[in-house]
């Protein structure tokens, strides 16, 4: 769906780039031309997947050990990529996340969420910002939230607090910052399988497919949809495309929300007929 050379010349930070949809994303902009810095906490994961990267494309990719947690660490990391040469866009994909009742969560349990998904999202974005903005250089900063920073959702309490604060940075930063060259934007997506996410939000392996399936299209995302969306917003062409949130679900949130979608799986075509009035059976 994109022309070969799309992001040719532009170097991107994933954080989170080793494993998932950070992996996923990773690949398709390395098909497209661009060279790539992706970070984590795990080293070993990192150079796997960079490995696999460079086989597949024969593209540039370096690896980088920092929890986005630690604020200095971030700042090493981009003070060390930006030494090189400018980052062109930076990916906030990093997360934490479990399912939990929120009134079990540990203080810990909530730092850890809150540190991985809103200070790591707002360390990065700032250490990458400054830089740009002293520079005068262009940027474009694209954050991986989720369809219920805007609703809530049960049971992932500090992810939908974290998340809904990523939203909020990136409206706030697209205005105050859109002017001077740099763009922010994000995605929500829906469910899109991954071993990080299943492992920690499908409680039980036969709910696996209500996740994938409750949505008006019954299937799951697939990777290559949510890193072609992710492309579009880093490329030169989305130019005017700032502070926007763009749902990738399938439909799955509206569907959740709208007050009579239920009744698709509790009647049926008899029961439909029957509403009509007699003359429009
Ligand atoms: C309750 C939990 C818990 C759980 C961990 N904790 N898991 N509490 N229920 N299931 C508590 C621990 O007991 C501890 O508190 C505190 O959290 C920190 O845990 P650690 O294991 O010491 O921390 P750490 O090693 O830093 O791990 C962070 C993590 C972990 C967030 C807990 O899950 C992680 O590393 N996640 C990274 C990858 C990830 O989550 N991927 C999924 C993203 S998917 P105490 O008090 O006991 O010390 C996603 C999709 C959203 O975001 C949308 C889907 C549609
Ligand atoms: P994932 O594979 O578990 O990805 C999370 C990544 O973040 C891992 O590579 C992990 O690597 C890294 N990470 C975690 N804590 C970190 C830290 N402190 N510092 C640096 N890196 C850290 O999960 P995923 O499903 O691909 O999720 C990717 C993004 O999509 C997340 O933002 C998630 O919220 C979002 N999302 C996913 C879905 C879905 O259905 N999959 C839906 C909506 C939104 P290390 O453990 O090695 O650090």
């Amino acid at each position: 769906m994109f022309r070969d050379d799309l992001l040719a010349g532009k170097r991107v930070l994933i954080t989170g780039g080793g494993t998932g949809l950070g992996k996923s994303m990773g690949r398709r902009f390395l098909e497209l031309g661009a060279e790539l810095a992706i970070c984590g906490r795990r080293a070993e994961v990192l150079e796997a997947t960079a490995q696999e990267h460079r086989a597949a494309t024969g593209g540039a990719v370096s690896t980088h050990v920092c929890d986005v947690r630690d604020v200095d660490a971030v700042e090493a990391l981009v003070e060390e990529l930006f030494a090189a040469r400018p980052l062109a866009a930076l990916v906030n994909n990093a997360a934490g996340n479990f399912v939990c009742k929120s009134e079990e969560l540990s203080p810990r349990a909530l730092d850890a969420v809150l540190g991985i998904v809103l200070k790591g999202s707002v360390s990065c974005t700032l250490a990458c910002g400054r830089r740009w903005l002293a520079a005068g250089a262009p940027g474009t900063v694209l954050s991986i939230a989720t369809t219920y920073a805007w609703t809530g959702s049960a049971y992932v309490l500090p992810s939908a607090m974290a998340k809904a604060g990523v939203v909020a940075m990136t409206q706030s930063l697209a205005v105050e910052w859109g002017g001077r060259g740099i763009r922010l934007n994000a995605i929500a997506p829906g469910p899109f399988p991954t071993q990080g996410a299943w492992e920690r939000l499908v409680p039980k392996p036969e709910l696996a497919a209500h996740f994938e399936t409750h949505n008006p299209l019954c299937r799951p995302g697939r990777h290559q949809e949510l890193a072609d969306l992710a492309t579009y917003l880093l490329a030169d062409g989305s130019a005017y495309v700032n502070g926007a949130v763009v749902t990738i679900d399938g439909g799955a949130w509206l569907q959740g929300a709208g007050t009579f979608s239920f009744l698709k799986d509790m009647l049926s075509e008899e029961d439909w007929q029957a509403l009509k009035p007699k003359k429009a059976r």
